[in-house]
């Protein structure tokens, strides 16, 4: 490698908007520039350093932002709810976007739901609830948006959040385009999509089943008391960390090896579901990734099972 690769890496390792043009041309695109926000405060894990947030307040600013951004070299990341991602410890070398949610952000019609992505998923099934709409009772305990459970399709108790898709609105970062898919030109898959990774999830149409709201409530009480009896709800976690192998479960293959408070640092399997890694105090994303490599590699030898992570892993 030559000293000129040398050199463009460290500048692109140090990028930040410092420059004062980039910063006005971010308010006239109705952008909100928040320097050296720590994302630990962004995530449910309660892990990750620091970078520039950038707040979108009108997706059509999306094109021209993303345009000025590559113009200067600037990388950059889109995050939702931060309920199911790992970000890396200390100065982080991209800035990162996030949807400002408008209001209102559902509109309901009939049985569609017209819903931001910067929504909240559990106030969003509630208030599909209190108008007759159902079908989504097994994720109301799941925090996050309604775009980061789109993208990764989100499931719980029997259902997941694909199967009521209409519509979606996305920006395509690949082809710089604003564009709507139609469900049956995605693919929604066990906590998996057909989107890119750089797609931003805008908005969704979600088509939902009328059910009396006392009925859905039920359904909600019911999937409400098994989460609350098997997952450490009041702790700090990005939910499951591994996605469950086909046929198995990766919690029981964790709990049955007794790696239950397994630690590194502050990073511990939870004493109440193997599959759930908490931030018992000021864990780094160091320590839970170390924490995931040793239970990893214990299960493969036990189990001769490689565990492909669910959370999303974002390390400088
Ligand atoms: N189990 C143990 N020990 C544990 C945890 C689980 O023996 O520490 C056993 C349970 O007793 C049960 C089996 O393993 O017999 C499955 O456990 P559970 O019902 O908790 O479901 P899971 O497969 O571990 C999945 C999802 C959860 C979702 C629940 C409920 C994945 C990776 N996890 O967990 O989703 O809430 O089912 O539907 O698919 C998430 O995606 O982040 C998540 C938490």
């Amino acid at each position: 490698m030559n000293s000129w690769f040398y050199w463009e890496r460290s500048i692109r390792r140090l990028m930040r908007i410092r420059d004062l043009r980039i910063v006005a041309k971010l308010a006239e695109m109705h952008v909100d520039l928040q320097p050296g926000t720590p994302l630990a405060g962004l995530t449910s894990l309660g892990i990750g350093g620091k970078t520039d947030l950038l707040r979108i307040k009108k997706h059509e600013s999306l094109p021209d932002l993303l345009n000025l951004l590559d113009e200067n070299r600037v990388v950059y990341k889109f995050l939702g709810g931060g309920s199911n991602l790992l970000v890396g410890d200390g100065e982080l070398p991209w800035v990162v976007l996030q949807l400002v949610r408008p209001e209102p952000d559902v509109v309901l019609d009939g049985n569609l739901a017209h819903v931001d992505a910067a929504a909240d998923l559990g106030r969003m099934i509630t208030l599909c609830a209190k108008n007759d709409l159902g079908g989504m009772e097994g994720l109301i305990g799941v925090p996050g948006t309604v775009g980061g459970a789109l993208r990764m399709n989100a499931g719980a108790y029997g259902m997941q959040i694909g199967s009521y898709v209409r519509e979606v609105r996305l920006y395509r970062a690949a082809g710089r385009k604003l564009e709507i898919l139609r469900d049956d030109q995605i693919s929604f898959e066990y906590r998996h999509t057909s989107f890119a990774p750089d797609d931003m999830m805008l908005a969704v149409i979600l088509e939902l089943p009328s059910k009396p709201f006392k009925e859905i409530l039920q359904g909600i009480r019911i999937c409400n008391e098994k989460r609350r009896s098997s997952q450490p709800l009041g702790q700090k976690s990005a939910g499951c960390i591994f996605k469950n192998p086909p046929g198995a479960s990766a919690g029981r293959m964790i709990d049955e090896l007794g790696l239950k408070g397994l630690s590194v640092g502050d990073a511990r399997v939870s004493d109440r579901h193997a599959n759930f890694f908490v931030n018992a105090g000021r864990a780094s994303a160091k320590d839970m990734l170390a924490l995931i490599a040793d239970v990893r590699e214990r299960v493969g030898k036990t189990y001769g099972v490689s565990l492909e992570n669910e959370v999303v892993v974002w390390n400088a």
